[in-house]
């Protein structure tokens, strides 16, 4: 009889809990309810396509200043995108937010590779690479690692790649296996033209060019755009030079204080004569003007919200 009652107790203690458990997952799913209505309803949210689109999206500093409001703008993937603005107005903030780098506070962002290698997908190449400690062929392969290739770059191939940049000279000039400090050996003109030939190694589907070839000659950014272009990688490249202007069908220009405007140069308008190409040109050294500049070499007809 005693052996029993202690079975029933100990029953009875398991279903005290297993009641207690029932009880604090159903609180929990409320709570998990009640977060994703209010989720859905401030619309900040991060989906997948092959394609990135903004939808009302608002872009903050972290103390608090509204750079882009409400910016709106979808870019498929084929088309190019321009981004111009004055310094500090939030070009590039903006993919920041797309990168996850800033929380999105404020509408719906959607773009290929969420939580998967966003590498492959979306590639950002700054004006000062990232130069690791390494080997050259780290370099070429960065931010992926000789361990997490799934095809190892062949030296065959490491010469195609400096070759598109005209780099083949570091092979004669550093050893395969030599590890160097390449922020302080290479010139600012030097590192960008490597970034350039990381693009070309991971081939992605969006390329974002944030200034990336404000350090090279005007022919070798003309070759890389398309060398870019022709390995079928979108570019959303963020430049105040004019004649970037040609090989892209779509501009978007902020102004800092939460503004925007794009235009479009896919009905075939744009196309400056070659007096305004000079005077497009000859204005680089503004940044501020030659923004206007850029803005100016569309013609400004009606805004446009998708790029197709
Ligand atoms: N971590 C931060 N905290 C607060 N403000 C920041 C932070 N990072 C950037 N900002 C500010 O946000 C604004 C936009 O910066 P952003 O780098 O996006 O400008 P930009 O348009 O890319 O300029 P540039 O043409 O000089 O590259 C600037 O005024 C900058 O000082
Ligand atoms: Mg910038």
């Amino acid at each position: 009889l005693s052996t029993s009652s202690r079975r029933l107790n100990l029953l009875s203690g398991y279903a005290d809990r297993i009641h207690e458990l029932l009880d604090v997952s159903r609180e929990l799913s409320g709570v998990r309810d009640r977060l994703m209505s209010r989720n859905s309803s401030a619309k900040n949210y991060i989906s997948e396509a092959n394609y990135i689109e903004f939808s009302g999206v608002k872009v903050v500093t972290p103390s608090g200043n509204v750079l882009v409001d409400d910016l709106t703008l979808r870019v498929e993937s084929g088309s190019n995108l321009l981004i111009t603005g004055p310094n500090g107005s939030g070009k590039s903030s903006l993919f920041r937010v797309l990168g996850g780098l800033w929380p999105l506070v404020s509408g719906h962002i959607v773009k290929p590779g969420v939580g998967s290698n966003l590498n492959k997908e979306i590639f950002y190449v700054p004006q000062r690479p990232y130069t690791a400690v390494g080997t050259l062929r780290d370099q070429l392969i960065y931010p992926l690692t000789a361990d997490q290739e799934t095809e190892p770059l062949s030296y065959g191939g490491m010469v195609d790649l400096l070759k598109n940049v005209d780099l083949d000279y570091l092979l004669e000039r550093y050893p395969l296996d030599k590890e160097v400090n390449w922020g302080d050996e290479l010139s600012l003109g030097e590192q960008q033209r490597l970034g350039m030939a990381r693009l070309f190694y991971h081939k992605p589907k969006f390329a974002i060019l944030d200034e990336c070839t404000s350090a090279v000659t005007t022919d070798m950014e003309e070759r890389f755009c398309n060398r870019v272009r022709a390995m079928g990688t979108s570019c959303i490249t963020i430049s105040h030079r004019p004649a970037l202007v040609a090989f892209h069908d779509v501009v978007l220009s902020l102004d800092g204080e939460g503004g925007w405007k794009v235009q479009d140069n896919r009905n075939g308008s744009f196309l400056p004569t070659e007096s305004e190409f000079d005077a497009l040109k000859s204005s680089e050294t503004d940044r501020k003007s030659d923004a206007l500049a850029v803005q100016r070499a569309f013609s400004a007809n009606t805004k446009v919200v998708m790029i197709s």
